[in-house]
């Protein structure tokens, strides 16, 4: 028997709202049966495109809601209306998928997971950079004890990024709109959730933002376990990928990660020597086709766990420990503090 499509409301009809409606997950097992924008001329133009000419359109998600009753809202909307319109959806009884971060500030965070909770619905952020072949093939690596317990994990960022608009004048540029996927990443490696942060954010002289786009911060895993991370988006020159380029190190050797499907690991081989001698380890880059394609497979991963009733990856109670990061360490670069990361 042919499986029905998931029922979908999709908020906020701009840029990233492509990578969604475009998406094979989206196309394949989800039938759009209206789009809000406050500006509606949006909504209508991406219902046009992706050929929804029966999907409801407009600017209220309110009346959307109660004229179309959807099983699932998707929220592709700008961070400060995550809350309302997740709150919104749960009202009506959808699940929720959201696009990160889960929210502008923690208190509307926990009240976001604390609505999902008493409503008995999904709620998940979208952190499509796990979704990818590099990034899965190093945590089964790690899982398998290729280079034993981590003692260490640095990542870099670094890309000259001109994106004008809101960026160029928001505060804390780099650490509230892009840190939360590089932080979601060192957790998803670690299998840890961050304990304290210590973090420097600053404003280089010939900087096109107005506020924060280079920062670097210390945080504390527990256990001894140290992620230091280092980024800027004014830095010309010699990028970094967008999932950083990573160093990560156990008690038996490193690995290199490019942060795409680049790997260079080392292992000690032997018990003598100043510098002790060390083997090469390949890292296989197999990962399974569902949980290789960013935007898609997270929504894929979505739609599964809602239909067996299950929890998915990055469902809002996971998730939280990776805002809390972000906002500990800007709550960090503010007082100039080691500050503890809660969620
Ligand atoms: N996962 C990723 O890799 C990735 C990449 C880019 C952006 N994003 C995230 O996606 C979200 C949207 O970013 P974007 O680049 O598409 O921004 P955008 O400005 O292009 O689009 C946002 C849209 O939301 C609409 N909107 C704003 N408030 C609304 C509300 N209350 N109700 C309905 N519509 C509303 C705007 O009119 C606009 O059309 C942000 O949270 C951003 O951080 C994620």
């Amino acid at each position: 028997m042919k499986k029905r499509k998931t029922r979908v409301v999709l908020v906020g009809c701009g840029g990233i709202s492509n990578a969604w409606l475009g998406s094979e997950s989206v196309q394949n097992r989800v039938d759009i049966i209206g789009l809000v924008d406050i500006r509606p001329e949006a909504a209508l133009a991406q219902a046009q495109k992706y050929g929804y000419s029966n999907a409801v359109t407009g600017a209220d998600l309110d009346s959307v809601l109660r004229e179309t009753r959807p099983d699932v809202v998707f929220d592709c909307s700008v961070p400060e209306s995550h809350c309302p319109v997740t709150l919104a959806a749960l009202r009506h009884g959808c699940h929720v998928m959201g696009e990160k971060p889960m929210s502008d500030t923690m208190p509307n965070a926990r009240r976001m997971a604390a609505a999902a909770r008493k409503a008995g619905r999904t709620y998940a952020v979208m952190q499509n950079r796990r979704y990818y072949p590099g990034i899965r093939a190093l945590r089964r690596f790690l899982d398998r004890g290729a280079i034993g317990n981590l003692v260490a994990v640095h990542s870099d960022f670094f890309i000259g990024a001109h994106f004008g608009g809101f960026r160029d004048v928001m505060d804390h540029v780099l650490l509230l709109d892009m840190t939360i996927h590089s932080f979601d990443q060192a957790r998803f490696i670690t299998g840890r959730n961050a304990e304290r942060v210590y973090c420097h954010e600053w404003t280089p002289g010939h900087s096109w933002y107005r506020h924060g786009p280079s920062a670097s911060a210390i945080f504390e895993m527990g256990d001894g376990l140290v992620y230091t991370y280092q980024g800027s988006w004014c830095a010309e020159g010699c990028p970094t990928t967008w999932e950083c380029s990573w160093r990560i190190i156990g008690e038996k050797g490193t690995i290199l990660w490019d942060g795409g499907d680049t790997f260079h690991c080392e292992v000690v081989s032997g018990r003598e020597g100043f510098i002790r001698p060390v083997r090469q380890k390949k890292v296989p880059l197999t990962c399974p086709k569902t949980l290789a394609h960013g935007h898609s497979s997270a929504i894929g991963h979505f739609l599964d766990s809602i239909q067996a009733d299950g929890v998915p990856e990055t469902d809002c109670t996971d998730n939280i420990h990776s805002l809390a990061m972000v906002h500990a360490a800007i709550k960090s670069a503010d007082t100039n503090r080691r500050v503890p990361v809660t969620i």
